[in-house]
């Protein structure tokens, strides 16, 4: 067996389990229970615990490998690191929302290598190898087939982290293309559905490595178009991302005003 294949096998039941432990925590329904890093930017006492419990075991199961996390802060660039979001769709997670998830990716040096994807309250598990496909709950998964963007379901991921007015100019173009909008507040979740085929692209103007650590590979393996993350100061500093089902790539891009080559 591969030495990727080896860690995808303990990443997809520690994630399974990492998202248990998170479910156990979950505030009800209601107004969000959590703290604010900035303009809905949630933090809850489960995006620690959880990052905690996948750090902790990640490093018992390979003390070679390196790791990062979004509250932890970064390690050595280089080799294999693990890149965890404990809690994706922090906002949805804090008011008892069951659209979020935990997500882990496999960085050989800036490559993504492995991925998975758990959404523990939706019972949905993306999990993906480098050279060996995507699957969605142990079954192979596609992107979609859709050649018409007109014909397509788009989401948006919108952040604080840059200014409104490029996130209307992108809805209001992509939405004249006569595109279906979607946001759901969680960035991993709605690449992971673009790999699916549930969605035909997903467009954000800046998101962190650890926001798409684990979904580069898996759309990569589901034969989507994904736009080159690691360009520029990516992997420091975040990046656009553009990903979509390869019939409507270039028309998405065009629309979102994004390109795949960073
Ligand atoms: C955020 C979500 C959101 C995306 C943001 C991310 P968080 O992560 O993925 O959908 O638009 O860019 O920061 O705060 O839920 O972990
Ligand atoms: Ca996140």
């Amino acid at each position: 067996m591969t030495a990727l294949q080896r860690r995808l096998d303990v990443a997809i039941p520690l994630a399974q389990e990492a998202g248990r432990r998170a479910l156990a925590m979950q505030p009800p329904p209601g107004a969000p229970e959590a703290t604010l890093k900035g303009t809905q930017d949630w933090l809850t006492a489960a995006d620690g615990a959880t990052e905690k419990f996948l750090a902790e075991s990640l490093a018992a199961a390979f003390p070679e490998d390196g790791f990062m996390g979004e509250e932890t802060g970064s390690g050595r660039e280089g080799g294999l690191r693990w890149i965890v979001d404990p809690i994706d769709g922090t906002s949805n997670f804090a008011r008892g929302s069951r659209r979020w998830c935990v997500s882990v990716g496999l960085l050989d040096g800036r490559q993504s290598v492995a991925g998975v994807i758990h959404a523990p309250a939706l019972g949905d598990t993306f999990a993906a190898r480098q050279g060996n496909g995507a699957t969605l709950n142990t079954a192979p998964m596609r992107a979609a087939t859709t050649t018409d963007l007109a014909r397509g379901q788009v989401e948006c991921g919108w952040s604080h982290r840059r200014p409104n007015a490029g996130y209307y100019r992108m809805v209001q173009a992509i939405m004249e293309r006569g595109a279906m909008l979607r946001a759901g507040g969680s960035g991993a979740l709605g690449l992971a559905d673009v790999a699916a085929g549930r969605i035909d692209g997903y467009a954000e103007l800046h998101i962190n490595l650890w926001d798409v650590a684990a979904a580069l590979c898996i759309l990569t393996e589901s034969g989507a178009r994904v736009s080159d993350f690691t360009a520029g100061d990516g992997m420091l500093e975040g990046n656009h991302i553009l990903a979509a089902a390869p019939g409507i790539a270039e028309a998405l891009s065009e629309a979102a005003g994004l390109g795949f080559s960073g």
